[in-house]
């Protein structure tokens, strides 16, 4: 089974060597492994939130694609979109504002901490505080569930937004999902073994601190932030202490065990403070020169870019499209259409009584259960590709046209155009089973009025 996995990149900044090291290069190699289905996108709507500069907004997106890009991401291989191209997630965070409690929301960290400062400055709590702010585990959650994520690798700070997602995800299953689930419930990866890089000033790496190191801006930007790492005064043949200084943790972040080895080693030995920032350089240049020249290249054709984040937002709208179709069927926002067809002519007893329930199973593919009245289950159709192709075959079983019901075993199925499309359960006996073919069957029949 294939494990979907899914992250956001709010676009608000410019990736430092942080960034990179945290969350790029491990989402980049996650997504080389077989076995998974990587969902990576960047979060403008997200950014809107924090930042009111459009220019800045612009900036960021055009730089976090050309990085993501640059750094291996291959976006034929995975799903690689804009948030803001696919109108399904505005959409479906209506759906799930409409069943998030107002009380989980209040709980939020984000949220909490603006309030928490206003009252401490006796200002009223809510002062500066958007529903934007308020509501963005809402989104956060659109973004996660639409695509029935299993994993999703975040830092530490959005954890408590991936279990809302769940919380959320959980309850819009037990409103309309009749026992059936909609959404896969996600979860949070943290990537323990990825260390938090430390800046120039030993801190963690953020922008916040100004204390990063630029990750493809330029060579002479990374080699002028490098000089200003802070070291301890041990003069050249001075031994130094490695596990003492922050310039051998973002060495160690890129080296091979070996280079590492060697590096302690010469530090140890006396290696002079200036020589060893010559050194991290060059590890630091080895690895990213050629990505760097990429990333330019790439920055320098916008309209490329645009292409390539436009054919991904194609590709995730072949899931987003017709699953939010059938969140809207489940929540009652239905076409007039199909239910004037259903009065004036080819009304059907499964129409008022028995009713199909369509839904996503967890490795993405679309079923539906046929439920009678009393909540049965009639039938448990096989897995379908697409929702479309599910759509149709529930939708012959419905006209009555070409059903043609085998009874195998203690079991039955049924077939349209003599393929197997659905089961029904197992029974104890001949007797239970013919029961229940004829309660399909019945189930099935065209009413008339
Ligand atoms: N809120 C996340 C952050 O700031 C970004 C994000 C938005 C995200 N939507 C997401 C991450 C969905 C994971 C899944 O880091």
């Amino acid at each position: 089974m294939t494990t979907r996995i899914l992250t956001g990149i709010t676009t608000t900044g410019t990736p430092h060597l942080g960034n990179y090291a945290g969350a790029i290069r491990p989402a980049i190699r996650a997504s080389q492994q077989p076995g998974v289905d990587s969902f990576y996108f960047l979060a403008d709507y997200h950014a809107l939130i924090k930042c009111d500069d459009p220019l800045r907004i612009q900036r960021s997106r055009l730089e976090i694609a050309a990085t993501w890009l640059a750094g291996g991401l291959d976006p034929d291989k995975v799903t690689f979109y804009r948030q803001s191209d696919i109108p399904e997630i505005p959409e479906l965070t209506w759906l799930l504002t409409c069943v998030a409690a107002k009380g989980l929301l209040n709980r939020a960290h984000a949220y909490k901490a603006s309030v928490d400062k206003n009252v401490e400055n006796g200002e009223d709590p809510d002062a500066g505080v958007t529903m934007g702010l308020f509501s963005y585990p809402v989104l956060m959650a659109a973004d996660i569930l639409m695509f029935n994520a299993n994993k999703v690798p975040v830092g530490r700070d959005q954890i408590q937004h991936v279990e809302m997602a769940r919380d959320i995800g959980q309850r819009f299953n037990h409103l309309f999902g009749q026992g059936n689930e909609f959404f896969a419930l996600p979860e949070a990866v943290i990537e323990e073994s990825v260390a938090t890089l430390p800046g120039l000033d030993g801190r963690k790496m953020s922008k916040s601190y100004d204390n990063t190191i630029p990750l493809f801006t330029s060579a002479k930007d990374m080699k002028d932030a490098i000089s200003r790492i802070v070291t301890d005064s041990r003069a050249p043949g001075e031994a130094k202490n490695p596990d003492d200084a922050h310039l051998f943790t973002l060495f160690q972040a890129f080296s091979t065990p070996a280079q590492c080895a060697e590096f302690r080693a010469e530090l140890e030995q006396g290696l002079g403070w200036g020589e060893a920032k010559q050194r991290l350089f060059q590890l630091l240049d080895g690895q990213l020169a050629e990505k760097r020249d990429y990333y330019h290249q790439l920055i320098a054709r916008p309209a490329d870019l645009e292409d390539i984040l436009l054919a991904g937002a194609a590709k995730a709208r072949t899931i987003a499209t017709p699953f939010l179709e059938q969140l809207r069927e489940a929540v009652g926002l239905r076409s007039f259409r199909s239910s004037v067809q259903t009065t004036a002519n080819v009304k059907k007893k499964v129409a008022k009584s028995a009713r199909f329930v369509s839904f996503r199973d967890e490795d993405g593919s679309f079923r539906f259960r046929l439920l009678a009245a009393d909540g049965e289950q009639l039938l448990l159709s096989r897995s379908f590709a697409d929702g479309k192709s599910a759509g149709a075959a529930s939708k012959q079983l419905q006209q009555g046209d070409g059903v043609d019901i085998r009874a195998e075993g203690l079991g039955f199925g049924v077939w349209l155009k003599g393929e197997p499309v659905a089961d029904g359960a197992s029974f104890d006996s001949e007797q239970a089973r013919d029961a229940a073919i004829e309660r399909l069957r019945a189930a099935l029949e065209p009413q008339q009025d």
